[in-house]
């Protein structure tokens, strides 16, 4: 981490929130708005470190059985045809290859529902909005900033508490993330999950999910999708999956986690603030923790 470069050089900020420069850039949030929006396409919206990952894995799994069914093809695209699925991710010509892309597209975002192009919403996309437990969100991030350089580091656990609740991060603040969210969350195009109930019942999980989005499953099938998104599956896979990265985007997977880093003063500053930004909102009491 120490020769990493400093937080300045590696974020930049569009529209008040910061994002990684080696990831996004403001060419790219002007190009995204010329992104067709189709009424079929599948929406994934998550904070970084809700197990954006886990459900991608689950999505894509479900739209293949869902395009062998129905049409009746193995694959709708080979890899050289694929792009990066997170829609702010990429080059600026990126949403006029999207556009030429055969249905159905699986798109996963970061970003605000205000960042997001318009046609997601006029053309009522379905979105899953995945959510979970602040505290495991902020863990999780803390690891995974000390071992991807492109995203700033920290020195000990407390700096990063700092940063987390400072809005200093990138993607933005994730209490601001949930109540703008938490607009939506009562639209019949949005369907929310936690990552807890999900991993508490992942069959029933992914059995939501499939219904939301219209795919219909076997037992078999939907065993498989969940066998198959296991954290000890993708875990097994992620060398294949994510390079060198896949131990750091397949850390722990579990809940609490969080009870092995923060003080009592952290956790009584997190259960604070969440109460004043999220308390009492759909998503916050979705979260329960
Ligand atoms: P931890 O750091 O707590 O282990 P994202 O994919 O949005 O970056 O989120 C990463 C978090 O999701 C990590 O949390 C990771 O371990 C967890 N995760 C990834 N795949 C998972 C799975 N199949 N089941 C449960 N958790 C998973």
């Amino acid at each position: 981490a120490a020769n990493k470069m400093d937080r300045d050089e590696l974020l930049f900020s569009y529209k008040g929130i910061l994002y990684p420069v080696t990831f996004c850039s403001p060419d790219v949030f002007r190009a995204m708005e010329t992104l067709e929006v189709r009424s079929d396409d599948i929406i994934l919206a998550g904070y970084p470190k809700t197990g954006t990952n886990w459900l991608g894995q689950i999505l894509n799994d479900l739209v293949a059985i869902f395009e062998k069914k129905i049409q009746n093809k193995e694959s709708s695209m080979n890899d050289e045809e694929q792009e990066f699925p997170y829609l702010e991710i990429g080059d600026a010509g990126k949403y006029e290859r999207m556009n030429k892309l055969p249905s159905r597209r699986i798109l996963f975002t970061h970003l605000l529902p205000e960042n997001l192009p318009r046609s997601i919403f006029k053309n009522k996309a379905k979105i899953l909005l995945l959510i979970r437990n602040p505290k495991d969100v902020a863990t999780s991030f803390y690891y995974f900033s000390n071992g991807m350089s492109p995203l700033p580091s920290y020195e000990t656990w407390d700096d990063f508490f700092i940063a987390f609740m400072t809005k200093k991060m990138p993607w933005g603040c994730y209490f601001e993330y949930l109540s703008k969210w938490n607009k939506y969350a009562d639209d019949e195009n949005v369907m929310t999950i936690t990552y807890e109930e999900l991993k508490e019942n992942p069959v029933l999980g992914v059995k939501n999910i499939a219904a939301f989005f219209g795919i219909s499953l076997t037992e078999k099938e939907l065993q498989d999708v969940v066998e198959r998104s296991s954290f000890q599956s993708m875990k097994k896979n992620s060398q294949k999956t994510h390079g060198t990265f896949g131990n750091v985007f397949f850390r722990k997977g579990g809940v609490s986690d969080w009870k092995n880093l923060f003080t009592e003063d952290q956790n009584e500053k997190m259960d604070k603030a969440f109460e004043e930004r999220v308390g009492g909102t759909k998503l916050g009491i979705k979260l329960k923790y």
